[in-house]
């Protein structure tokens, strides 16, 4: 596996490369594992937001290969952390099982995401859904694909014809705000999705499929990846920053209207 390190096109298709190759390593290992059964093993923030043994096993790997491919980088990953955002150098960013919630339950809505950042931004990424077959990547400055196809955002323009996704916190006092905000937007849009993946919210998006996505309170393994697909899909992505943990992809047709309407619904009190 070529290494580098650089910002040019050829530096960045590298890295791209080298985050296919451990998301579909690690895709067919979870799915090997879920056929074996899923099993939880432990909790963390509350007892739904749950950890099987596939989740520390498939970071472990991912982190083996990357020792080997990228030896020396730093890794941040959901299950082990990391020093994340070194001063200087390019920092690996894994989601091992993205949607743990679904695979323990074996809905097939699952991914592994893998991105690679320098001082906090997104170079290069993939989000696989290993269930599917289907493989979202991006280098930055370079557009998105799944499976090869290149993507581009949804054409929405009207706000009340848009289908939005979301997602909730794991912890209830946050999930009930969170429930007023999504009932604050019904009535204004077409329908929400909570499909329970953060990464592959953010591909349905580049793929068109949502015309929208929005959630508070993420980790940056959550969207490291998929908001770069996004944003290589022609997105309009605002990461969490400056005290606002809000997180919102959106087609640039309905962005203005959409973070509106969220500042109309007390968005930045959830
Ligand atoms: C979760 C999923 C979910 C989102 C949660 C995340 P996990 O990640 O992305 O869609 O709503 O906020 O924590 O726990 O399945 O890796
Ligand atoms: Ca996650």
């Amino acid at each position: 596996m070529p290494s580098g390190y650089g910002s040019d096109i050829q530096d960045v298709e590298q890295l791209r490369a080298t985050a296919v190759a451990v998301a579909q390593q690690v895709g067919d290992f979870v799915l090997r594992m879920r056929a074996q059964g899923a099993w939880q093993v432990q909790t963390k923030t509350s007892d739904t937001d749950v950890v099987t043994a596939a989740d520390t096993a498939a970071e472990r790997l991912a982190r083996r290969l990357l020792g080997q491919w990228r030896p020396g980088e730093h890794v941040l990953g959901e299950e082990e952390g990391g020093a994340g955002s070194p001063a200087h150098g390019l920092c690996w960013v894994v989601d091992p099982i993205d949607g743990t919630v679904n695979y323990l339950y074996g809905l097939p809505w699952y991914a592994v995401s893998v991105a690679v950042q320098r001082d906090g931004q997104s170079l290069a990424a993939a989000v696989g859904q290993p269930a599917a077959g289907r493989l979202w990547s991006a280098a930055r400055g370079c557009g998105a694909d799944c499976d090869g196809v290149a993507l581009r955002v949804s054409g929405a323009t009207h706000l009340e014809l848009s289908l939005i996704g979301t997602g909730f916190s794991y912890r209830s006092e946050r999930r009930a705000r969170q429930a007023a905000m999504v009932a604050c937007m019904l009535p204004r849009i077409r329908d929400v999705r909570r499909a329970g993946s953060a990464a592959l919210d953010l591909c349905s998006v580049a793929s068109g499929w949502l015309d929208g996505y929005v959630e508070h309170g993420l980790h940056s393994w959550d969207w490291a990846a998929g908001s770069l697909i996004a944003a290589e899909a022609g997105a309009v992505v605002r990461l969490p920053k400056d005290g606002s943990d809000l997180l919102l992809a959106a087609a640039p047709g309905i962005m203005d209207s959409l973070a509106e309407l969220l500042a109309e619904c007390g968005a930045d009190a959830v």
